[in-house]
Order: structure tokens, then sequence, then C-alpha cells
């Protein structure tokens, strides 16, 4: 069997607020093949950002290991990390964390050229366009993300997490704030990645129809991640 995309082992997050500790994960373990979609469902609070945080290594677990892509990213300094997550990483944030003073053309256009610095501007700029236009953008290329709408916000941060073809895509909520029609869209763009590229696909949702397509679903309950039947 080819090597995993995801293999987290026994992952915790403990955090301090205030004088509390929190046990925000507890003993989560996930395998995630290349070309493999999951779903993760559960009551807000659970956990389900925090593991995002985790596996795109914007967050250190307080115990247990993550290897991404063969990579033990457990292991890595910050800078290795950062180096790490543009050439194998697209993340979707939950509030997508567009640059504010750069247009939607350029939000995406800049995460080409931090992965690809050598090549021409002109042939990255083509590129972003084209994933903009894929999300339904293609006359909104010129805005800057405070004239765009939420879910328009929302899709410029697809696009962005997409257009490198990365190894893993985290997403969270990725049609939370689209119309049903403009969710179908955007669902059935990360499935083709998915299939196409081999990207692995881990993504937050509280829509049924979008959970019901992954191959698998998993519930975060208090912190605890089970594999669901109702996949
Ligand atoms: N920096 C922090 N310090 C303390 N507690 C935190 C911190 N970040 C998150 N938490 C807590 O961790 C728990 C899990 O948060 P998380 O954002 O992972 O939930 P979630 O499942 O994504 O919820 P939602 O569906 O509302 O987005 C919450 O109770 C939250 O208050
Ligand atoms: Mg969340």
């Amino acid at each position: 069997m080819a090597a995993p995309i995801v293999d987290a082992h026994g992952v915790n997050l403990k955090l301090q607020s205030g004088t509390s500790a929190l046990h925000i994960l507890k003993d989560v373990d996930l395998t995630l093949g290349a070309s493999e979609v999951a779903a993760i469902v559960g009551p807000s609070g659970s956990g389900k950002t925090s593991l995002l945080m985790l596996l795109g290594g914007l967050e250190r677990p307080t115990s247990g290991t993550i290897t991404i892509a063969g990579e033990t990213i457990s292991g890595l300094d910050e800078d290795r990390l950062a180096i790490f997550r543009r050439n194998n990483l697209g993340i979707l944030f939950q509030n997508f964390h567009l640059i504010p003073s750069l247009t939607a053309l350029e939000n995406v256009t800049l995460t080409l050229e931090i992965a690809d610095p050598g090549a021409r501007w002109q042939t990255l700029r083509d590129k972003a366009a084209a994933a903009l236009a894929d999300v339904g953008l293609g006359t909104r290329l010129d805005h800057l993300p405070n004239a765009l709408s939420g879910g328009e916000q929302q899709r410029v941060g697809l696009a962005r997490a997409m257009v490198a073809e990365p190894r893993l895509l985290l997403a969270d909520e990725p049609t939370g704030n689209l119309d049903q029609e403009t969710g179908a869209r955007v669902i059935e763009l990360m499935f083709s990645l998915a299939r196409k590229r081999g990207t692995a696909i881990l993504l937050i949702t509280h829509d049924p129809a979008l959970a019901a397509e992954a191959d698998r679903t998993l519930r975060m309950n208090e912190g605890r991640l089970t594999e669901s039947a109702l996949a």
C-alpha cells in the first residue's frame, strides 16, 4: 500500500486558559491516503478547527506524532515547517485570511509565486485567474477582499488553497457561506483535485450534502475523533 498522506498518532492538545487547563484534543489517530476525501463533523467547540491547525503545522500538539506526506512535521523547526507547508499543503481557514490590501487575483497569484519564485509572473497570473474563474469569480479578479461578499471571499480562499495542487487540502467549512448551487460547484472542484492530482482532502463541514459525498465521515466529540458509520 502507498504511504499515507496523513498519519497522526496519539495526538493530544492541551491549552491553558486562565487558571484552568483545557484538554482540547484527546488521543486522536488519523490516517488518510492519497485521493481520499474525509469529512469531519461534530458540534461547535469540539476541536475540529484545532485538529486542522495541528495537521497544517500551525499549532503544535502537546503529545503525539503527525506525519504528512512522509515528513514528521512535529519534528520540524518554524522555517522548515513554513517551507513544508507551502510545498505540500493547501489550507482554507474558517475566516479566509485573505490579504486585505491585495486583489483577489493578487491573493491567489502570491501563493503561486511563494511556491515557485522563479516562474514568470504572467504565467502565474494566468494560472491564478483560471483558478478564480473555476470558482466562479472570473469577473471579480480586481476586487479587494472588502469589496467581495462573504461567499466570494471564501471562494478566493478556496482558489488560493487549491491553485498549487497540494498533497493535502485542509478546508474548514468550505461551503459554509455558499448557496446550494455554488456550494455544489466548489465541492465538485475539490473532488476533481483529489481525483486528478491525488490530493488528500480533510474538510470540516456542517453540510450533510458535503459529508455524504466524502469517502469517509469522521465525528469529533469533546476532542475525540471517531469513524462515523453514517458515511
Ligand atoms: N487559543 C486557545 N486558548 C484556549 N482555548 C482555545 C483556544 N483555541 C481554541 N480553544 C478552545 O478549544 C475548543 C475547540 O475549539 P475549535 O475551534 O477546535 O472548535 P470547533 O470544533 O472548530 O468549533 P466550531 O464548529 O464552532 O468552529 C473550544 O472550546 C475553544 O474554546
Ligand atoms: Mg471551527
